[in-house]
């Protein structure tokens, strides 16, 4: 287990190295040979083959959301560019009538080259998305960014009503966050939390963090907000349909999703318990930081890449 948890860590460290993730792109060999293992949690590189992807999974009774790959964008052009990636994203899924909302990072469309151009960017995909009927969700990023992101996340639910934002349970401020998103429209993901934090501002994987979790949870679920319990976790996923029922909450507003190529069966089974579901399909060519983090929560995973990547070589 310990050197597990090491290799936990180093990968958490690696997927956010930028300049490796910049020597992987820029190598033909390493990138594609690397892909083979991310294509298992990825929708494929282009918006064309997730959609076929997103079709099949709807054709098994999930609804999806698709993310357009990427964070920490640094150049105005190329956020503008993810911007209009974003917006191909929203026009696609309307046209082609799938069950599917869009998720982001804010970070992506240009929130670390100026917050101000982050939020114009995110009101434009948001009220793309409003108009075609869709969901927006914002994904959580590093602890440097947690404030800025709900900040922004604020402002866009005084402009539009289909913006939902994810919070990550390891962290230790956010009980006090939820009070405030509970005031907001949207729905609410919950989350353990995937990047690396500091231990004054969150807890480590295990017995505690499964706690912050549950309780954050029975918050949602009571409360009646709209909201996706975003976990693999089995007993998690228990302990969600035992407070469902003891509560006799509606689940209408309730949701379970998870990530491509994770855990499928208990995605299967929380549909077949009766339950809306939802898998998070990315695609595009960033998947460095995404695939480390598949394999950094189940180290295990790391054989299963291995193979992966030498299978067609
Ligand atoms: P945990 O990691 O404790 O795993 C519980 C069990 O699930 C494991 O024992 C194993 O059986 C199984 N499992 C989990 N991960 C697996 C894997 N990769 N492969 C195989 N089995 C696995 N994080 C974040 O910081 N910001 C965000 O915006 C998001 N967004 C997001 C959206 C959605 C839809 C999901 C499901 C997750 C995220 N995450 C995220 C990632 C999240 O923070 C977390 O790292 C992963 O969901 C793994 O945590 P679990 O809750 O599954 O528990």
């Amino acid at each position: 287990m310990g050197r597990e948890q090491d290799a936990a860590e180093a990968l958490r460290h690696i997927a956010l190295d930028e300049s490796l993730k910049g020597y992987v792109l820029q190598h033909p060999p390493l990138y594609k040979t690397i892909l083979r293992s991310a294509m298992r949690f990825i929708g494929g590189e282009t918006l064309e083959g997730c959609l076929e992807v997103a079709r099949k999974i709807n054709q098994q009774g999930h609804a999806v959301t698709i993310d357009f790959m990427g964070e920490s964008t640094r150049d105005e052009k190329m956020a503008a560019a993810a911007t209009e990636e974003f917006l191909r994203v929203v026009s696609a899924i309307a046209q082609q009538n799938l069950q599917s909302s869009v998720s982001l990072d804010l970070s992506h469309i240009g929130m670390v080259i100026d917050p101000e151009l982050g939020y114009q960017n995110a009101v434009a995909i948001a009220q793309a998305a409003q108009k075609a009927g869709l969901e927006m969700m914002i994904s959580m990023e590093g602890t440097d960014r947690t404030t800025l992101i709900l900040e922004i996340y604020q402002r866009l639910c005084q402009q539009v009503s289909n913006v939902g934002i994810t919070l990550q349970a390891y962290l230790y401020r956010t009980g006090e966050d939820l009070n405030r998103v509970l005031q907001s429209p949207g729905k609410v993901r919950l989350v353990k939390g995937a990047y690396e934090a500091p231990s004054e501002l969150a807890y480590d994987r295990g017995a505690d963090l499964d706690a912050a979790y549950c309780r954050l949870m029975e918050t949602l679920l009571t409360r009646g907000k709209a909201c996706s319990i975003a976990t693999h976790d089995q007993a998690i996923l228990d302990h969600a349909h035992e407070v469902i029922e003891r509560h006799a909450i509606d689940a209408q507003n309730v949701e379970f999703e998870m990530l491509k190529g994770v855990t499928y069966d208990r995605l299967q089974a929380m549909g077949e318990r009766g339950y809306a579901t939802r898998v998070y399909l990315p695609y595009g060519k960033e998947w460095h930081l995404y695939l480390c983090n598949r394999l950094a929560e189940y180290p295990p995973n790391l054989y299963q890449a291995i193979a992966d990547a030498a299978i067609f070589s």
